[in-house]
C-alpha cells in the first residue's frame, strides 16, 4: 500500500515549462543562512520534500522558516549563541546534503554533531574529503558509532588540494572559509553550477570569494556575514529529465529558467542522439524524432555529463536505434535501477562500470520500483516510452527532488497520475 506514478505510452510530448529551481544548490543555500543571523529570502525554491526535512533540521537546531509565496523561503536565523550544534540525528539521516551543514556550524558555533548522513544509497560514499578540508582549516573530528563529532574554536584560511572535485565537499569547504581568519585557496574544487550560485549567495551577504566556477576557490575570510536575498538557480538535472523524456518519445518542448551554457556538453550528447536544442533568452527550445539515436556517454565531474543525468540516459538509449555504451566514473553502485529498466523491456548488459544498451523500438509497461531520485526519474522516462501501462512505487524517492512532475508532464500531453494503492 503506498503512492504510486501510473504512467501510460505518450506518443509525443508538447508545450512549455518553468523550471524549478535546484535541489543540490538549494539545500547549500538553506544550510549557508547559518552564517549571519537575521531574516534571509529565497526566491525559487522548489517545493520538494528534501527542503522540507532541511526546514526541519534547521527549525530544530534554532533556525525556522516559513514560505511567503509559493516559491518563496523566509528564514528566520537567531545569534550565533541561540543556535544548537546538534541537528537532530533522524532528520539528518534523511538528506544526504546535511553534510554542509558541518561548514556554517563549525564557523558560527565552533562545533557540530552530525549523524553519519543518509540519502541515496548508490555505494560507498566517504567523507574524506570533506574531513581533511575542514581539518586543514582547523576542525577536529572525533568518529562514533552513528554520529560525528566536529570541533573548531578557531577557523583559519589553509591552502586546499583536494584529492577529487567534490561537489558538497567544496560547499562545506567555502562556507567554513568564509569566515575563518586570513586567505584560503581550494585547488581542484567543484565547477557545478550550484557551487557558483552558491558563492554567488554568499558574496551577496559580504563574504569575499573569487573563481567559483573554476578549480581555484580563492576566499578572504570576513567577520561578519549579513543576511541574503536570493534566487535559487535551475535545476539542471531536472532539465535533462524532461530533454530526455523528450528524446524518448519525440516532440517539442520549451523550458524557461534554465541557463543552457550550464548544460552544454549534456546538449552535445542529446544532439547525438537526435534531440536539437537551442538557446532562447531565459531558457532553451528542443526537438525530437519519434526514436532516439544511440550514442556513447561517460560521467564526469562538471562540466562533463554528470551522473546525475546517466539513468535518465540509460532510459531513453534503450529505445535507441543502435547500440549504446555508457559508463559510471563517479559512484560505483549507481547501477540498481537497470533490473527495473530491464522489466520494461530495456535490453541492458552491464560489465563493471559500463553498461551496454541495444535499442528497442519500444519498452513494455509493467511494475518497478524508484530506489532513489535520479533512478525513479528514469522509470518515468523509460514508462513515457512504454507500451502498456506502467506503476512505478518507491515514487517518495523522486519527490525528494521533483516539484510538480506529474503536472508538468500532464501539460506536455503525457498520461500519468499519482494514486493511492
Ligand atoms: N568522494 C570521496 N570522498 C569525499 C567526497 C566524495 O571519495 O569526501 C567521492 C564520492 O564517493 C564520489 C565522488 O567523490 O565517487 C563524487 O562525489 P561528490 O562529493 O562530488 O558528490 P556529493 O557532493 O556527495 C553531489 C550531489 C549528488 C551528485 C554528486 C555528483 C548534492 C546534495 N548531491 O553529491 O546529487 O550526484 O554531487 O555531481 O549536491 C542527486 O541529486 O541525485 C545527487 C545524488
Amino acid at each position: 500500500m503506498g503512492r504510486i506514478y501510473r504512467v501510460g505510452y505518450a506518443s509525443a510530448l508538447d508545450g512549455s515549462l518553468k523550471l524549478q529551481g535546484a535541489k543540490n544548490s538549494v539545500l547549500k543555500l538553506m544550510a549557508a543562512t547559518l552564517l549571519a543571523a537575521g531574516v534571509h529570502r529565497l526566491q525559487n525554491v522548489p517545493r520538494i520534500s528534501d527542503v522540507e526535512v532541511m526546514r526541519e533540521i534547521l527549525a530544530a537546531i534554532g533556525a525556522p522558516s516559513s514560505w511567503s509565496g509559493r516559491h518563496e523561503l523566509e528564514i528566520t536565523v537567531p545569534a550565533a549563541d541561540e543556535l544548537s550544534p546538534y541537528p537532530p540525528v533522524d532528520l539528518v539521516k534523511r538528506i544526504r546534503a546535511s553534510i554542509v551543514l558541518t561548514g556554517p556550524l563549525l564557523a558560527v558555533v565552533g562545533r557540530a554533531r552530525l549523524a553519519n548522513p543518509g540519502g541515496d544509497d548508490f555505494g560507498t560514499r566517504p567523507i574524506d574529503i570533506h574531513e581533511d578540508a575542514l581539518t586543514r582549516l582547523g576542525a577536529s573530528f572525533e568518529h562514533f558509532n552513528t554520529y560525528m563529532e566536529v570541533k573548531a574554536p578557531h577557523l583559519e584560511g589553509a591552502d586546499l588540494v583536494f584529492e577529487f572535485p567534490s561537489h558538497t565537499a567544496t560547499d562545506n569547504a567555502i562556507m567554513a572559509a568564509v569566515r575563518a581568519r586570513g586567505t584560503t585557496v581550494i585547488e581542484n574544487a567543484a565547477r557545478e553550477p550550484e557551487v557558483v550560485d552558491l558563492a554567488a549567495a554568499l558574496s551577496s551577504m559580504g563574504a569575499r570569494i573569487q573563481g567559483a566556477g573554476t578549480s581555484r576557490i580563492v576566499i578572504e575570510g570576513v567577520d561578519r556575514l549579513s543576511p541574503m536575498n536570493h534566487s535559487v538557480v535551475g535545476d539542471r538535472v531536472v532539465a535533462a529529465t524532461y530533454l530526455t523524456a523528450l528524446g524518448m518519445v519525440g516532440g517539442r518542448l520549451e523550458l524557461a529558467g534554465i541557463d543552457f551554457s550550464i548544460m552544454e556538453i549534456l546538449i552535445r550528447k542529446l544532439e547525438a542522439c537526435g534531440v536539437s536544442v537551442r538557446p532562447v533568452p531565459g531558457g532553451l527550445v528542443a526537438e525530437a524524432g519519434p526514436r532516439p539515436l544511440a550514442a556513447d556517454i561517460q560521467t564526469l565531474p562538471y562540466p562533463g555529463v554528470a551522473t546525475d543525468y546517466k539513468p535518465m540516459l540509460v532510459a531513453m538509449l534503450s529505445r535507441a536505434q543502435g547500440v549504446s555504451v555508457v559508463s559510471e566514473n563517479l559512484f560505483s553502485g549507481r547501477f540498481r535501477y537497470l533490473d527495473e529498466l530491464r522489466r520494461l523491456g530495456a535490453d541492458l548488459i552491464s560489465e563493471g562500470h559500463h553498461v551496454v544498451v541495444r535499442g528497442v523500438p519500444k519498452l513494455v509497461g509493467g511494475r518497478v520500483q524508484a530506489y532513489d531520485i535520479r533512478a525513479g526519474a528514469a522509470l518515468v522516462v523509460g514508462a513515457l516510452g512504454a507500451e502498456n501501462e506502467t506503476v512505478i512505487t518507491g515514487i517518495e524517492h523522486i519527490e525528494r527532488g521533483y516539484d510538480g512532475l506529474v503536472e508538468n508532464l500532464v501539460a506536455l500531453g503525457a498520461g500519468i497520475s499519482v494514486e493511492e494503492e
